[in-house]
């Protein structure tokens, strides 16, 4: 799979998140204390997107069920959900963080 622009480093600040679909997978993207951390954007619960959940000290929120996810790991720390989130490759690239889905290497 290709490398997917998300944006430039100056416009993707410390708290964002943004969603990108590379390849048709979608991609959820944090800028976490100034490090950029990409995972599918998909509760591993039911499928449904995570992206809008909140994040506090590093753990996402589920908006659907709660479950919460430790960001950096992507290990799942309460149910509902019991699988880990799907990290997704991250980089920064001549001044753009880019993303990709490496699962399928
Ligand atoms: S869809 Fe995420 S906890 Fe249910």
């Amino acid at each position: 799979m290709n490398w997917t622009s998300v944006a430039p480093v100056a416009e993707f600040k410390e708290g964002d998140v943004k969603v990108v679909d590379a390849d048709g997978v979608m991609v959820a993207v944090y800028n976490l204390d100034g490090k950029y951390i990409a995972i599918e954007d998909v509760c591993p619960h039911d499928g449904s997107e995570i992206a809008t959940g909140c994040v506090k000290n590093g753990i996402l929120e589920c908006p659907h069920h709660g479950a919460t996810f430790d960001l950096r790991s992507g290990d799942v720390l309460t149910p509902p959900a019991y699988e880990p989130l799907e990290m997704m490759q991250v980089r920064v690239e001549k001044g753009v963080v880019e993303v990709r889905d490496g699962r399928w290497d």
